[in-house]
C-alpha cells in the first residue's frame, strides 16, 4: 500500500508522533511523510492510505489542516485517519468527535472510508504559558501542576501508542 503521513506542526510535538506513525508504516508499506505545507491536496490522489496530523487550536484543528482537508482530492477506496496533539491530559470522546469533524466531512463527501484518530498530549510551548493560564483562570499553583502534566510530551510512551494505533488501522 502507498501510504502518506502529512502533518502541520509548529513546535514540534505533532511532527514527532507524525514520525513514529511514519516509522510504523514503512514496515509494511511504501510509506512517505511530508509536512502539509510541502504538499498540495490533489497529491493526495496517489494514495492508498493518508494520516493526516494536526495540533489542537482554540478547540480545533489547526487552520491549513482544516482547509486541506476540505480540498482534499481523493476519492472511494482509499482510507484517512487523522491525529491530533493537545497540551490539556486527555479530551472526552464527545469533544474528540467535534476535532476531528473537518476530516470526517471530506471522508464523507468522497466516500474516503474514515479510519478514526489517536491523540495525545504534547507540551504548550512555553512562550504562550502566562496567557494560557490567564485566559484558563488558574492560580500559578494550578497552571504548575498543568505543567507538570503536559511536560515531555509526547515522550516515548506516546510514540509507542501512536505506532500501536498506525499498527492495527494498516493491517
Ligand atoms: C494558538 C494555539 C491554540 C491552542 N489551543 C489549544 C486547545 O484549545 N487545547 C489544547 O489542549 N491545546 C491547545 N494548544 C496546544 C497545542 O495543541 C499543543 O501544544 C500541540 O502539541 C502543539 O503541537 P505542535 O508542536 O505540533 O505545533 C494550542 C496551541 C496554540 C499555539
Amino acid at each position: 500500500m502507498k501510504v502518506l503521513v502529512t502533518y502541520f506542526s509548529q513546535s514540534g510535538n505533532t511532527e514527532k508522533i507524525a514520525k513514529a506513525i511514519c516509522e510504523q508504516a514503512a514496515r509494511t508499506n511504501e510509506a512517505e511523510l511530508k509536512k502539509l505545507e510541502d504538499i498540495t491536496p490533489d497529491d493526495a490522489a496517489g494514495y492508498d492510505f493518508i494520516f493526516i496530523g494536526s495540533p489542537l487550536h482554540s478547540g480545533s484543528m489547526a487552520a491549513p489542516v482544516k482547509e486541506f482537508s476540505g480540498l482534499i482530492q481523493a476519492s472511494s477506496g482509499q482510507k484517512i485517519a487523522g491525529f491530533i496533539t493537545h497540551f490539556a491530559q486527555g479530551y472526552p470522546e464527545q469533544d474528540m468527535d467535534g476535532f476531528t469533524e473537518p476530516i470526517k466531512a471530506a471522508c464523507k463527501e468522497k466516500g474516503i472510508e474514515y479510519q478514526g484518530c489517536f491523540d495525545c498530549q504534547g507540551a504548550l510551548t512555553e512562550s504562550l504559558h502566562g496567557a494560557v493560564q490567564k485566559k484558563l483562570n488558574l492560580t500559578d499553583e494550578q497552571w504548575a501542576d498543568m505543567v507538570k502534566q503536559m511536560t515531555g510530551h509526547p515522550n516515548k510512551k506516546d510514540e509507542e501508542k501512536a505506532k500501536a494505533f498506525a499498527k492495527t488501522i494498516l493491517a
